[in-house]
């Protein structure tokens, strides 16, 4: 068959060579394409023969010129430019296009890139501080780090298209559970600074928000003790850093809410903490523990000793250092409190058919519905990076965890061992887990020594190097530390030293903090040694997710982009992903360039002086910027200004990042027109122009538009002695039209993984970079370890100084392959877009907030409400257009009962077409149970998503056929996506909670 195949190809070949006019037919599954034909024409040779084709913009802006043309056509303007005039107001249009670069072709850009990337140094990092190498099984990068199915998924929402990351991040719970020994844990958080922060917050909720006193052993990481010291100054909490040994809890047990320790300590030792954690509940206050899952693997869990809650990073379970991030924060409490709980939750529930179905649980703890008053402001966490985790707990199981932990264990001892041969002292031997603390007469000459074997150690102090040990060691690792410490180096015999470690009575782990429970017992955790397993149990995952590999994912404030693959390749190159976070400098010279010019772009394109790349999050980024406004104000004698203005209209984070900085919030109106209500603001304004602190801002608005009364709003603000914070998850519209600084925002928040292409990941990561003017620079928060930020930083407020570092070469090579011109051209693409989806959803729907020409922003609101007297309501459209192989648009905000549809850019008018044309179908379908055609509480909205299961079953008493409820459009005959489950019953699910993996006894139940 091969032969013939390759036979009739070489014929196909040798007839298209052989004249100078091809005909390419090519048939797609989804429609037929116009036969096209290829002119030949002989041009004469000149320079321009050597213009590279590799050009990007045209790959990342969906429609081409004819398409644009029919697009614009339908919008009812002539032209491009005829459309920004309606759209924008004159008055806030840039006077200048972008100071960037000409785009570069792709490979130019690579090339250029890896230069970069080879100017850092990839050493052997033994530094420690909760950031560890590891051995990513390949099969994990390739397939779900490296793979669009998984990395380009939204947040789970719509769960019936989301069950394969739902049981994936249900299996990081577990494991998170096992491991930390307590029963409640949640699907990450973002670094463990902040998780720590979030513990402590919990702790002081716990204790009703009025015992200020929150003690932190002083052995905890430095990153951990700064991020924790800076979120307690907004709420007034005293953190008293102590050697928790030597602290009088009873007699400070008034205002006791807490105590964080860590668990093996910074300097690797494993303590006792049993006796401890008894006296902390005996004076009324929480234990919090930070810890490490692979040491968990040998030590007595913390739920085993009595803590409360259990933290740290999972970064070491088969994610790269990446130079600080992405990686998974995990977090576990006990069961009474999980209703204070930060972060995404993802629970058991079921579907309309009784079968077992996941879901995101207990969201009404959440900003996005309890705003101001939400446990957390946390909207992306790191999703993606805790199922590469869940998925290496899969890969490896209990057994295979054990074995690797034995082995760093085994390697430290070996490695303790000889350095006591060399007749140093080990601070914490005998009780060590992959850490040696090793009291040197230099530190800087044991750090040298190592550094001239490509190593990096930890200096603790003048005379104390850290030594921490990871699963990447191996044999010729050991023996250069040996060298290290020897002294003469070629005296060092590895084999003698293993048998005097041997010989040594001494355990290494204190008996009493020896494990003996089990952990990763479910079945999971035991099924997938083989490759090939391994491989199947991802794909199975993946093959019930709706992603951008499917179709457009048009949910508006999101910005579903493309994520290039030229773009998304250097994240897994070595010289940025195997690099510590604290390494010295000159090993991260390439980060420094990349970084830098990073900075600059963002700085270009938001009109601002200065700006941060420490936020990893949009609500970490919002957080930010307030906090520097606060510093801002107290800097200058005002800082009783805490009232922030925040329009109705505003995502929930804005409210909870608020609350979190020390703010009042005081919500503005808005009008009918869904524009800001200006006497409303002014009022406002008025009643608290002497506390007035900031306001905040979303531009275009949430509702789509670009409000003409943005500049007076600002102005308002200012004379009033208030700041302006830009949310700038809506840049998207703005780029290269318009800039933030020349709008009236003092400071901004970007939403990398929105306007400049890092992806969703299913729920993270992200990146919220800030920037701002120049009066609010001197506050851009600092570091504890790498010297970041302006003279009078706030503390940090990520672990890693320049946040998630890993993924920005991502928004670096959006920026650079698009340049100057690529970048305008988009933001104009995803108005054109919006505004053509609109224009054609116009007759059938009622479209919320057009502006006085009619024309909405870079996103519309479909409004559904006039439906929902007739029983029909906004989720039974998002449904039913999963059995049209769609993700809804954002589904209730920011208006209940509406869908906000953002196409971006990167749609090409097919799938633009495809999408209204289900929506328009879908509209006749309403139109059945309006006229009372069909029956209101069984109809083919109603029912859907409509499964395979559903659709198979011999039973089909449904009074619409089969046909109708899976193929309501011919395409789909040929490209259908099916949900796995039918409708999940959400209210089942917070009823009955249950957050870890099902036994396959309870499934079958
Ligand atoms: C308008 C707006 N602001 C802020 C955020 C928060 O960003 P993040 O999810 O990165 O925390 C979002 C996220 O969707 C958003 O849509």
């Amino acid at each position: 068959m091969l032969s013939r195949a390759l036979g009739a190809r070489a014929i196909l070949r040798a007839t298209a060579t052989a004249t100078t006019t091809r005909r390419l037919a090519v048939a797609t599954p989804r429609m037929t394409r116009p036969i096209v034909r290829l002119q030949h024409t002989s041009k004469p040779v000149s320079a321009q023969v050597f213009k590279p084709l590799d050009t990007f913009p045209r790959r990342h802006i969906g429609p081409g010129a004819a398409e644009k043309e029919a697009m614009l056509k339908e919008v009812g303007v002539k032209d491009i430019d005829e459309l920004l005039a309606k759209a924008i107001p004159a008055a806030i249009r840039s006077p200048k296009p972008l100071a960037l670069a000409e785009g570069m072709p792709e490979r130019d850009l690579l090339k250029r890139l890896k230069s970069i990337a080879e100017k850092n140094k990839v050493y052997r990092s033994y530094i420690g501080m909760g950031y560890t190498d590891t051995v990513v099984p390949n099969v994990i990068l390739r397939n779900v780090l490296e793979n669009p199915a998984w990395y380009t998924q939204y947040t789970p929402y719509q769960p019936e298209i989301s069950q394969g990351r739902l049981e994936s991040l249900l299996n990081f719970q577990t494991m998170v559970a096992d491991m930390t020994g307590l029963p409640f844990a949640n699907a990450s958080l973002l670094d463990e600074g902040t998780a720590a922060a979030e513990a402590m917050l919990m702790c002081w909720q716990t204790g009703r928000r009025n015992k200020n006193t929150f003690v932190v052993d002083e052995n905890c990481h430095p990153q951990t003790i700064a991020c924790l010291k800076t979120r307690a100054e907004s709420f007034k909490i005293n953190v008293v850093v102590a050697d928790v040994f030597n602290y009088n809890f009873t007699e400070n047990k008034k205002n006791l809410s807490g105590v964080l320790l860590q668990y093996p300590n910074t300097r690797g030792t494993v303590h006792d903490y049993e006796a401890l954690t008894a006296t902390v509940h005996a004076a009324g206050g929480q234990v919090a523990v930070a810890t490490d899952l692979m040491a968990l693997a040998m030590l007595k869990s913390p739920g085993e000793f009595g803590a409360d809650i259990a933290l740290g990073n999972s970064q070491r379970f088969g994610v790269p250092l990446g130079f600080g991030g992405p990686h998974a924060a995990f977090f576990a409490c006990k069961e009474d409190q999980k209703r204070r709980m930060p972060g995404r939750i993802i629970g058991v529930s079921k579907d309309a058919e009784g079968n077992p179905a996941l879901r995101l649980a207990l969201q009404t703890r959440e900003q996005h519905i309890r705003r101001e008053k939400a446990t957390s402001n946390i909207c992306t966490a790191q999703a993606l990076l805790a199922n590469m985790s869940a998925m290496y707990a899969v890969y490896h199981g209990p057994e295979g965890i054990k074995a690797i932990a034995e082995r760093i264990h085994g390697m430290t001892g070996v490695l303790a061992q000889g350095i006591r041969d060399s007749g140093y002292a080990i601070e914490n031997d005998g009780a060590f887990f992959d850490t040696l603390s090793v009291k040197v007469d230099s530190s800087a000459a044991i750090i040298q020594k190592a550094l001239e074997k490509e190593i990096n150690l930890r200096a603790i102090n003048n005379n104390t190097v850290s030594i921490t040990l990871d699963e990447t060691v191996g044999q010729q690792d050991v023996v250069d530390l040996l060298q290290v410490f020897a002294k003469d180096s070629s005296s060092v015999n590895l084999e003698q030293v293993v048998a005097n470690a041997a010989g040594a009575t001494q355990s290494n782990v204190p008996v009493q903090l020896q494990r003996t429970s089990a952990y990763l017992q479910h079945p999971i955790f035991n099924s997938h040694r083989s490759e090939t397993e391994m491989m199947r149990y991802i794909h199975h995952l993946q093959s019930k997710d709706l992603s951008l590999v499917h179709s457009m994912i048009p949910l508006g404030s999101c910005t579903m982009k493309l994520n290039a693959t030229t773009e998304m390749v250097p994240v897994t190159w070595s010289e940025f992903s195997n690099i510590h976070p604290f390494a010295p400098s000159d090993q991260t010279e390439g980060y420094k360039i990349m970084l830098e010019e990073l900075e600059k772009d963002l700085e270009e394109i938001t009109g601002f002086d200065a700006a941060s790349l420490q936020p990893n999050s949009g609500a970490q980024g919002e957080y930010a910027g307030l906090r520097a406004i606060g510093a801002y104000h107290a800097a200058r004698g005002e800082g009783h200004r805490n009232v922030c203005l925040i329009p109705i209209s505003a995502h929930g984070t804005n409210p909870a990042s608020a609350a979190m900085a020390g703010m009042d919030v005081v919500i503005v109106k808005c009008d009918d027109d869904g524009k800001l209500d200006v006497k409303d603001l002014k009022a406002k304004v008025e009643k608290n122009k002497d506390k007035l602190a900031a306001i905040m801002i979303t531009y275009p608005s949430t509702y789509g538009m670009f409000e003409p009364g943005v500049v007076e709003a600002c102005d308002i603000v200012h004379k009033n002695g208030g700041q302006v914070y830009m949310d700038g998850a809506n840049l998207n519209a703005q780029i290269g039209l318009t800039k933030p600084a020349e709008i009236g925002a003092d400071v901004c928040h970007m939403n990398l993984h929105k306007t400049f292409c890092i992806p969703h990941g299913g729920g993270g990561p992200g990146m919220g970079p800030i920037a701002c003017k120049s009066h609010l620079a001197p506050y851009l928060p600092g570091h504890p370890i790498v010297p970041t930020g302006g003279q009078n930083a706030i503390g940090p407020v990520s672990a890693a100084p320049y946040g998630s570092a890993s993924i920005l070469p991502i928004s670096w090579s959006y920026i650079k392959l698009m340049g100057r011109e690529g970048m305008t051209d988009a933001t104009k693409a995803a108005l054109l877009n919006a505004n053509y989806m609109r224009s054609r959803l116009e007759g059938h729907y009622d479209i919320l907030y057009t502006n006085d020409s009619g024309m909405c922003g870079h996103e519309f609101i479909v409004d559904i409400r006039p439906f929902v007297p007739k029983g029909i309501e906004a989720i039974d459209i998002a449904k039913r257009l999963q059995d049209y192989g769609f993700h809804s648009p954002t589904m209730s905000f920011p208006v209940t009962n509406t869908l906000m549809v953002e196409p971006t850019e990167s749609e090409s008018k097919v799938e633009l077409d495809r999408f209204c044309d289900a929506m328009i179908a879908i509209r006749k379908e309403i139109e059945d149970v309006v006229s009372g055609k069909v029956p209101k509480d069984n109809n083919v909205l109603k029912n859907s998503p409509h499964s395979l299961e559903v659709m198979m079953s011999d039973k089909w008493d449904k009074p619409y056929p089969r046909e109708l409820a899976a193929f309501p459009v011919p395409h789909l005959r040929a490209n259908k996506f099916w949900p796995t489950v039918s409708r999940v019953d959400d209210a089942y699910g917070d009823r009955n909670l249950m957050c870890t993996c099902p036994s396959p006894e309870e499934y079958l139940e």
